[in-house]
Parts: structure tokens; sequence; C-alpha cells
């Protein structure tokens, strides 16, 4: 099985308040896109591809090693994982989507992606029990309901697709359709989504709590 895996790194990251875009910045003195492209190829994908914001391609180009192919991303994330689909081309049989903003996944993470679908899976994504009690709101910030947790999954990344299935989903999707992430684009679809277990080490570095989190945990 051919996987290629795509980087979602396009994004601005002003909820980290960088001065920079989010994918640059250094952890343990190391842009996060880097971490990110590590733990696909530590796993055994070689073929990346990195979505970039136009005005960095320059910046993107000159940390990350030269077999790593960059595209200009879109406004969304939807629309950037859209354009390194049509980049990655026809020829792989899998397309695994991660975001830079993850940079400490462990690559057992990839590995058990890659395990389902190498067993039929068409689309896997890694999750994680909420262990909070979660409750939904009105606009004044009242509680309004309690969720069954049982039921409930925190959502990671690399998700793993077969490539037809996700360039299907996406040529089935309007242009300016924004979704979070691809399992949602493949369920649009009617496409089936397996689970495999995450990890809480491939947490999301989102605001700058996040990434105080992550500078502990590398300098363990
Ligand atoms: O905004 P959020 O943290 O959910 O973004 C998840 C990932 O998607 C990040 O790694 C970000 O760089 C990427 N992204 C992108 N293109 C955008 C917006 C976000 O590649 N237009």
């Amino acid at each position: 099985m051919h996987a290629v895996g795509i980087v979602a790194a396009a994004g601005s990251g002003l909820r980290l308040g960088a001065d920079r875009p989010k994918a640059l910045v250094p952890l343990a003195g190391r842009p996060l896109v880097c971490w990110a492209v590590d733990t696909l190829r530590d796993a055994g994908v070689g073929d990346v591809v990195v979505t970039v914001p136009a005005a960095e391609l320059g910046a993107f180009a000159t940390v990350l090693p030269m077999d790593v192919r960059l595209v200009v991303g879109g406004a969304t994330r939807t629309a950037s994982v859209r354009a390194a689909l049509t980049a990655a081309g026809d020829r792989p049989d899998a397309v695994l989507v991660h975001d830079a903003a993850r940079p400490l996944t462990p690559p057992d993470v990839v590995g058990r992606v890659l395990a389902a679908l190498a067993a039929g899976a068409r689309a896997v994504v890694p999750v994680l029990p909420v262990v909070d009690t979660t409750v939904t709101v009105d606009d004044e910030g009242h509680l309004t309901g309690t969720l069954a947790r049982e039921t409930l999954r925190r959502v990671q990344t690399p998700q793993g697709f077969s490539r037809a299935a996700l360039a299907d989903a996406y040529a089935l999707l309007p242009a300016d359709a924004e979704l979070t992430d691809d399992a949602a684009v493949v369920r649009t679809a009617g496409i089936a989504v397996a689970t495999v277990a995450g990890d809480e080490r491939a947490a999301k570095v989102t605001v700058p709590h996040d990434l105080a989190v992550a500078e502990l945990q590398v300098a363990r």
C-alpha cells in the first residue's frame, strides 16, 4: 500500500498569538511542522505534501527537507487539504492527513491508522475518550443539557483514507464548504469512518498553554 502524507500547515495561528504562522513556531528549537513531518516519516510514510501560507513558501522551504513537496494552502483547512490532495495525484492508494499543530504525535498512532487501512477501512481516525462531563449551553451560557459521554470521542490526526474515497468526497463537496476535519468530509459522502486509539501526546497546539505543555513533554 503506497500512502502519501498531507500535513496541513497553512493556518495563521492567531489563537497562539505568535509573530509567525503556527507551523513555524519552534518547539525545542524546531518548527512544529518539522515535528509533524517526522512523525509521518518515522512511521514509514516518506512521501509528504505540506500546505503552507502563500507568503511563507520560502520560510517553509528553508526548514523542511528538500524532498517534502510544498503546496500553497487556501483560506480554510478544507481548501488547503483539497489543494494538497490534488497535488498528491492519483497514484497513492492511501492518504494520511495530519495537522502540523500536533507535533508530538507518536508514530505508533500512524501505525494504527495504516493497519486499519490495510485491513480494509476506507476511512479511519484516531480518537480518545471524553473524561469530563460535557454539556450544551444556550446563547446566554446557561446549561441546556448533558451529553452521554460514553458515546463521545475527541478526534485527532493523522486521519487515514483510501485516496479514491477522499478524492470522491472532496469532488462532491461544495467549493466553499468549511469543515474542521476530513472525517467530516467523507461522512458527507456517506462513507463509514472507523476509529483506532489516539494518544494524549497527539494533543493539538492551539493556545500558548498547549505550547508550554509540549515544551515540558520534550524536556523530560
Ligand atoms: O485552526 P486549526 O488549529 O484547527 O488548524 C488545524 C491545522 O490546519 C493546522 O495545522 C493549520 O496550520 C491547518 N490549516 C491549513 N489551512 C488553513 C487553516 C488551517 O492548512 N487555511
